[in-house]
Order: structure tokens, then sequence, then C-alpha cells
């Protein structure tokens, strides 16, 4: 890992996919009550980052970074306090350009300044994100490098601020961000970050997910302790999808080693979506500490077969219906990477709990867009 942490996927809770830049420090202290009370820091969910808006539209008069006077009037330094005193982590948003995507300041010529004051206000987490790239939005930037791709720049800049961050001593999680930009993160993030995007914004929709699972899901290799794919923030919860879309959802992420950065108002959410949100079984496959991402075994027609390898020897296999009909699907343990085993195999469905045994054979009967997760070991 480039600076240790992140060992296994980073979760927590980040205010862009339900508040946008609507989120105020209510909000924020309502939502780390939630985490609490309702035990999802004991589960891992422990990060909590304000995304895009939490800035004043401009730096003040020592060219600092401030929070915006309406929304965050105590400012940021307070409600890292407030976190912290209930043992959550602090994550904040920037941009490495001369403005976020909501056209806040960006970071560029302040790289050092503004990781200082991030430090200084006890941030744990950054998400970096790659934003107003276009000479009209960021002028002095491309006037320093004169004839720079896209990617080149981000390759300069992308490490600036993690050098610059490294320089305060605070441990700080650095996650790699681009809306709309392919960069080559896969190639280069694990140098660089904890995390890093493969693919664009997440949306509430069954197609949004299924996409950015599958630009991530083609970067196995990438994926390891200290640095992760990233196929973006859930959406479990906010209601675009069915509950069986959002059990694949959280599925394909533990799968995929994602971080699980929830995405919902956790303060009101139902019974059910919190169900989903802390089911152990499948958050410990998430969070294997052997950090290996799934690989695809088999896929048909939209039938998927994956599995993922994990640290005590047995394996999570995951048999996904992407298709819009129900489906019988099977696949072996053989196939899923398993030894074979002259006594057969002991196998746990994640969702229902149910233990059973198999020859050999894997298979079931999956909804629509369902997922059947089973964790399979040689008896
Ligand atoms: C980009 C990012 C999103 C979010 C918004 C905020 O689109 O990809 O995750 O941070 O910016 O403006």
């Amino acid at each position: 890992s480039y600076n240790g942490l992140a060992l296994t996927p980073p979760m927590g809770w980040n205010s862009w996919n339900k508040l946008r830049c609507g989120v105020d420090e209510e909000d924020v202290r309502g939502i780390a009550d939630a985490i609490v009370a309702k035990g999802l820091d004991e589960l891992g969910y422990r990060h909590v980052t304000v995304d895009d808006c939490w800035m004043a539209n401009s730096r003040d008069a020592h060219g600092d970074l401030t929070a915006d006077p309406e929304r965050f009037p105590s400012g940021m330094k307070a409600l890292g306090d407030y976190l912290h005193a209930r043992g959550l982590k602090f994550g904040l948003y920037g941009s490495p350009t001369q403005g976020t995507c909501q056209k806040r300041p960006g970071s560029y010529g302040h790289e050092r300044q503004d990781a200082r004051r991030f430090a200084d206000w006890g941030v744990d987490y950054l998400k970096y994100d790659w934003c107003q790239t276009s000479p009209e939005e960021s002028p002095d930037m491309w006037a320093d490098f004169p004839g720079h791709t896209q990617k080149q720049l981000a390759r300069v800049l992308f490490p600036r601020m993690a050098k610059a961050l490294q320089e305060t001593g605070r441990p700080i999680v650095y996650s790699l961000s681009a809306c709309c930009e392919d960069l080559g993160f896969p190639e280069w993030g694990r140098s660089t970050a904890n995390l890093w995007r493969t693919s664009t914004d997440i949306s509430d929709t069954w197609e949004s997910m299924l996409a950015n699972f599958e630009a991530a899901a083609a970067f196995p290799e990438a994926a390891g302790p200290g640095g992760w794919n990233d196929p973006d923030m859930l959406e479990i919860g906010n209601g675009g999808m069915t509950d069986t879309e959002y059990r694949s959802h959280l599925s394909l992420w533990a799968m995929l080693a994602a971080p699980l950065i929830a995405g919902n108002d956790l303060r009101t959410m139902s019974e059910e979506t919190r169900r989903i949100l802390t089911n152990r079984r499948v958050l410990a496959v998430d969070q294997d500490e052997r950090g290996e991402q799934a690989a695809v075994v088999t896929r048909e027609n939209g039938r998927w077969v994956l599995s993922r390898r994990l640290a005590d020897g047995s394996r999570a296999v995951a048999l996904f219906n992407a298709t819009g009909k129900e489906r019988r699907l099977a696949t072996t343990a053989e196939a899923a990477g398993l030894p074979g085993s002259r006594h057969g195999y002991r196998v746990r469905d994640l969702w229902s709990g149910r233990a059973s045994h198999t020859a050999g054979e894997l298979s079931a009967t999956v909804p629509a867009h369902g997922t059947v997760l089973l964790r399979v070991a040689r008896r």
C-alpha cells in the first residue's frame, strides 16, 4: 500500500448520492448519530465524507479553503471533532484542477496548503476528483503544462496531492475520482492512492449499477490490500431499484472487494435497507483480509458466475442473474477454483444463512436481477 492504509476496502457514508449540494452540518451530524445508534460503525461503516459543496465559493484572505458559511457555519474542524468524538472518521472532497465539479475552488497550486489545512481539521479521508479540466476552467493549470493530455496531467497532479498528504504526517485515506474521463487509474492508482474510480458516476438505476460493476470487474489484478478498484458509492436504499437489485448491488461490490460507501439517508432508511447494508456474512466477503477481487468464471447471456478466493481457503461464489427472467444458474466447486474433494463441500447461502452440503455442483434458481451468494469450503 502506498501509505499503509486501507488494508481492506474502506467503508462509510458519503453525502453525494442522496444529498448532493444540499448537504449541511446538521445532516452530517445526524448521519453520524444514526451510524452509531444503528451499530453500523461496529460493522465497519466509519468514514463519513462530505462530498462536493462543503466549501465556500472562494478562498479566504489567506488563500485557505473555508467552509460554506450557510450550510457549515460551525466550520470543518468542529465537524471533524463531532465525528471523532463518536469514534468515526472524517472525509472531505477536493479537486486537483482549478475547480470542483460544482465549481468550488480546486487545489491546483495550493496542494500543500490545502493538505495542511485538511490535517489541521482532522481529515482522515480525501476524495480528490478530476473536474473543471478544460483550458477555460483551469487556465493556469494548462499554462503550466502545455501539450499535456488529461491522462498525463492527472499522473502529475494526483501524485502531487498524495505527496502533500504524506508530508502532513497524518494518516489520510486517499481516493481518486473522475466523473467523466478515463484516466487509466487501474494501471497506476496503486502507487498513488488507496482507491480509484473505474467508471463514470453511478446513478440509482439497475443499468448504471450493472455498467459500473462490469467496468470494475475487468481489472481484478489491480485490487489488493491497500489499493482498490472503486465502482462508485452505493445506491442501496435510494429507491430507484428493487430490494432484489440492491442485494445484487451489495453482493457484487463484495465480490469486487469494492469500497462500501453508503449513499442513502441512514437516518430514515427502511428496515429492509438496514438489513441489506448490515448483512455480516456479505460484509465479511468484502472485507476479507486476503483482498483478492473476484474473477469471472463464466458469463453467458447475462448469467454470471464469479468466484473470489478468501483468506481461510474457502471461496465466495456469486450466481448473478442479470437477465430479466428467473433462471437456473450452475457451476461446480472445481470450476470456482476449489480443489477436488472426496468428501464434498460445505455451502453457506450468505443471504438466507442456510447451510448445506454438495458433492460438487453449485446451482440455484435465481430471480431476475438477483444474486445467490455462496461461501463454499472443502469438508
Ligand atoms: C463527480 C464525482 C461524483 C461527485 C460529484 C460532485 O461527478 O464523480 O462522485 O463527487 O463530482 O460534484
